[in-house]
């Protein structure tokens, strides 16, 4: 019999929110809110059953700057207020947080509440959770290309992975919520073998059972790596 694949490595563009809230007759904030929530109880239902290591969300882009600013105004105290909340999530469940992305754009409170909440999970070595803050895999693959020019190290494919925001290890799944069959400027570098999954829920509704659904599918498909 065929092993099974094993995910180690999830990521997720969490997509759909306005759209949700745009049908429901509410405001795209309210959308964000409920996204909010399936993080939460996501992160949960990794931790506790399955073997997934890293969980790797796509929060804001380095596109979405373009968005009014009274948007992204409400994001970034979104942001702020979930990561207040969850650090207890994160001390309870041995969660280590992480953040990839140039935060250095993100104003000083938000920059440290970051920090403070990687340094005090840092040990954990349960799931670690990253969020991609101010993430482009453009800007990641320029910052990472600069990190080595500096350095003169020799440039090849190893040196390029390590330099990158995003050591670890191969990406094994990505899931798109919110119905587009894109990639966003997502971990370009990392996604290159990985199995996609597009699915129209929109991410507020998005829940643990079409996540076990994706994650029993993944584990039966066929994954070559250019071999045979
Ligand atoms: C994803 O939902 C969340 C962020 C990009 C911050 P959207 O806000 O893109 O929701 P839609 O795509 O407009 O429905
Ligand atoms: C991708 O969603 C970014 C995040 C989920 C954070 P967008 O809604 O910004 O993507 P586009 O603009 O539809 O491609
Ligand atoms: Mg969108």
């Amino acid at each position: 019999m065929e092993t099974k694949n094993n995910i180690k490595h999830l990521a997720i563009i969490m997509d759909g929110n306005g759209r949700w809230a745009k049908a429901k007759g509410l405001p795209r904030s309210k959308g964000h809110e409920a996204g909010a929530k399936t993080i939460e109880s996501i992160t949960r239902f990794c931790v506790d059953h399955t073997d997934i290591k890293t969980l790797t969300l796509y929060a804001f882009s380095t596109e979405n700057w373009k968005r009014p600013k009274s948007e992204v105004d409400f994001l970034m105290k979104l942001l702020e207020r979930y990561l207040k909340k969850e650090l207890r999530t994160y001390h309870e469940h041995k969660i280590r947080f992480h953040a990839i992305g140039d935060i250095s754009k993100f104003s000083a409170k938000l920059q440290k509440l970051i920090q403070e909440i990687k340094d005090q999970t840092k040990e954990y070595d349960g799931l670690t959770q990253v969020l991609a803050l101010n993430y482009g895999a453009r800007d990641e693959i320029i910052r990472a290309v600069q990190k080595l020019n500096a350095t003169t190290s020799e440039i090849n494919e190893a040196n390029i992975a390590q330099a990158l925001d995003t050591p670890y290890g191969e990406l094994d799944l990505l899931i798109r919520t919110g119905g587009e069959r894109r990639l966003s400027n997502f971990l370009l570098w990392q996604l290159s073998y990985s199995e996609l999954h597009f699915s129209d829920t929109p991410w507020p509704d998005f829940d643990v059972d079409e996540l076990q659904n994706i994650i029993d599918d993944f584990k039966n498909r066929k994954r070559n790596f250019g071999g045979l």
